[in-house]
């Protein structure tokens, strides 16, 4: 049988699926690996467990299929994105632990660079905001605070990689120090619209050129994964931030078209094709993926916290036994009584970019209830999708017609309707919901080119559930107005 293997390798756990050509999964298998806190705010990975977790599943995965590895044709990697990592050419170990994307030690780095008015340059290039999100002050953090790293970035004996490249670089036995565009296009120091890194930009954060990986095509074969690793010699033919897969695999294939996963955080893109539509509310201009040499390109709303809040008000305050159960808890009620939650508990994402703002709850009264307070939670879910649909639509990129979703807290039918109804526009549930591993097998599929083209994506794509809104206008923009009230009480908290 022909198979192709996705790796996603993704903030907590590493998975690995293995897909017929037909798109059905034929064996799975999952790891979790242990998150670092060292300091409030600093969040750090193994990057050798990073790599040990996700090949262990890779070849359970495998084994579960009932194939032989020479049958895999193809391999995709989805990723955590903008997590930053530097590794010794000569051995492959890795110099420092992993500096996870949500880790904000750089924030300070972040203010001086704003301070001297570097921002709109970083934004002309990059397409990002000048956020500690991303790779580059991360990676000039190592350079400057591990011991020797400079001089021997110099020496070139360093390399540095998101993980793509990280995992790449083991899979080919390193022999190819490789990441895609769309991975590139996360690390604040690549110039999207030029396709190549910035040298300006690699200047400002005293980066050696020689540590960056080569960019190559998202869809297409780089090179291949070492028979001594994975059992075959299998092509490397699909390469994505897990974001950027996602929206692959939820078949967002043309213009206009957007996805949201509701995971931990939530991450919105919508697909604006070969435009690089240029935000004028603090959205993410980012390439989605690249084949032959032409860019896909996308806007991006992060949230930082969205699930998350389901896990707080389950851990910390005891709301709900398991997370599945807040959409009984919130239907209990009809409405959130007017309680207000803002989940700033990192700060506040896009479109406010405020990393000060921090976690606000509005509104209480004798009467409130766990009820209301749940409620309120999946309101606020929902509510921070809608501000940034709103940001896209202003930035011309829409108007969006429907919302594909996915992620875990895509099953509560809940949250979904109240995601319909206050965008206002139908909310779509794919059978897949695997959408990420999906969508790497699927750059995959067309890299190797079992599969001819995006038609052939799009077909494999299958509508659930849909959500129609059903709420009157009025009443959706006097949610959308107070829960605006509650976002201007949370912001710059922790300044004051
Ligand atoms: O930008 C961060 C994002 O890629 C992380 O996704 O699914 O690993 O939390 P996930």
């Amino acid at each position: 049988m022909t198979c192709l293997l996705a790796l996603d390798q993704g903030t907590t756990s590493s998975r690995a699926m293995v897909f017929d050509t037909d798109g059905r999964v034929r064996g799975a298998s999952q790891r979790e690996f242990r998150q670092h806190y060292p300091q409030p705010g600093w969040v750090e990975h193994d990057a050798h467990e990073i790599l040990t977790t996700q090949l262990d599943c890779a070849r359970a995965a495998i084994a579960e299929a009932g194939v032989a590895p020479s049958d895999v044709v193809g391999l995709g990697i989805a990723n955590q994105r903008e997590t930053t990592i530097v590794w010794e050419r000569a051995t492959g170990r890795a110099i420092a632990p992993a500096i996870v994307w949500q880790d904000r030690r750089t924030a300070p780095d972040c203010d001086r660079l704003r301070a001297v008015g570097q921002a709109e340059a970083i934004r002309r290039s990059t397409g990002l905001e000048l956020d500690a999100y991303f790779s580059a002050t991360k990676l000039a953090w190592i350079l400057r605070e591990v011991p020797g790293a400079r001089e021997r970035a110099r020496r070139g004996e360093l390399a540095f990689g998101t993980v793509d490249a990280w995992l790449i670089w083991h899979l080919s036995g390193g022999a190819l120090h490789a990441t895609d565009a769309g991975n590139a296009s996360r690390t604040m120091l690549y110039d999207i619209h030029r396709g190549q890194w910035d040298d300006d930009l690699l200047a400002l954060f005293d980066i050696p050129r020689s540590m960056l990986p080569t960019v190559v095509d998202s869809i297409g074969v780089c090179g291949h994964a070492q028979r001594d690793v994975l059992g075959a010699s299998i092509p490397i033919a699909g390469i994505g931030g897990d974001q950027q897969a996602a929206t692959f695999g939820q078949a967002c294939l043309a213009p206009g078209m957007a996805k949201q996963t509701y995971g931990t955080g939530c991450f919105l893109l919508m697909n604006t094709g070969e435009r690089a539509v240029e935000s004028a509310n603090r959205l993410l201009t980012t390439i989605g993926w690249r084949q032959r040499g032409a860019s896909t390109y996308a806007l991006e709303g992060s949230i930082f916290v969205g699930g998350a809040l389901v896990q707080w008000l389950r851990d910390e305050l005891g709301l709900v036994r398991r997370s599945e159960d807040i959409e009984a808890l919130a239907a209990s009620v009809p409405d959130s009584a007017g309680v207000v939650l803002v989940p700033a508990f990192t700060g506040l994402g896009a479109p406010w970019w405020d990393a000060y703002a921090r976690g606000t709850l509005l509104g209480l009264t004798r009467g409130t209830t766990r009820a209301h307070i749940a409620r309120a939670a999946l309101e606020a879910i929902a509510l921070q999708t809608v501000d940034l649909v709103t940001a896209m639509d202003a930035d011309g990129a829409g108007p969006l017609r429907e919302l594909r979703v996915d992620g875990g807290a895509a099953a509560n039918n809940l949250l979904m309707q109240m995601q319909a109804d206050l965008l206002g526009v139908p909310v779509v549930r794919p059978e897949m919901l695997e959408t990420t591993a999906f969508g790497a097998a699927c750059l995959a599929a067309l890299g190797v080119g079992v599969w001819a083209d995006e038609a052939t994506v799009a077909s494999h794509w299958r509508e659930a559930a849909r959500f129609q809104p059903r709420m009157s206008r009025d009443r959706r923009e006097a949610v959308i107005a107070r829960w605006h009230r509650g976002v201007e009480r949370a912001r710059d908290w922790a300044q004051e």
